[in-house]
């Protein structure tokens, strides 16, 4: 019996999530290219997902656990399950206007076009706010949006704030912040909950020793 856990495939979370279960004494059979791997000394198979279909998988049960963004969970997973917080990947989700345009208060955003990857968060932030604006669906590259005249604000992840940087942006709103979690599959079985209670053991020693 073993223990299925989702990482990211690519991108930001992937090496991270790789060097925890790492630190975690637990060495992965890796082929970059599969997009499953089993470690070699603990019950667990380390599947390698695109971050967003993730809570999908969770809900199914095709995996047991995964290492995602809370962003993520925020977006498309309100009602998976958090066992754990792991303190890295630190970004946060935030509104981005051109650095040329006046920016006073969220209301002048109202009848704006806004590009972004997370539709969700952002027209529930900006309901609470009383703000309408239309909403315009990308899925990367975000920040190119309004040199190219698509939209005249975006919404995306800022980590460095380099990306705002190069493309003339300045962030004016921070709506989330995020970090990576262990997410919870609502049909885990009992030996796998097991497992699960064993790597956040070591987990929690790893992270307790990175403070
Ligand atoms: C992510 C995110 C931002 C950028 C933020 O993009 O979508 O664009 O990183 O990081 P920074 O503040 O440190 O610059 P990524 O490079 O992962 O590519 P994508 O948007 O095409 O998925
Ligand atoms: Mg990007």
């Amino acid at each position: 019996m073993k223990l299925k856990i989702a990482i990211q495939k690519a991108g930001r979370l992937n090496e991270d999530s790789l060097n925890i279960l790492k630190d975690c004494g637990i060495s992965i059979d890796n082929g970059k290219d599969q997009l499953k791997a089993s470690a070699r000394n603990f019950p667990l198979e380390v599947f390698y997902l695109r971050n967003g279909d993730i809570p999908q998988y969770l809900r199914d049960g095709v995996v047991d656990v995964a290492i995602i963004g809370s962003n993520v969970l925020v977006e498309k997973g309100t009602d998976l399950r958090i066992a754990e917080k792991l303190g890295f990947s630190k970004c946060r989700v935030s509104l981005a206007v051109p650095k040329s345009v006046k920016y006073e208060s969220i209301s002048d955003l109202q009848g704006k076009r806004i590009a972004t990857s997370y539709p969700n968060t952002v027209e529930s932030y900006l309901k609470k706010k009383g703000v309408e604006a239309e909403l315009h669906i990308i899925n990367g590259s975000v920040e190119i949006a309004p040199n190219i005249g698509l939209a005249d604000a975006i919404c995306d992840i800022v980590s460095s704030g380099s990306t705002l940087f190069k493309n003339n942006l300045k962030e004016v709103e921070k709506i989330l912040t995020s970090e990576a979690v262990l997410a919870v599959s609502p049909r885990i079985g009992k030996e796998q909950q097991e497992i699960l209670e064993k790597l956040q053991f070591r987990m929690r020693s790893v992270l307790a020793g990175r403070q």
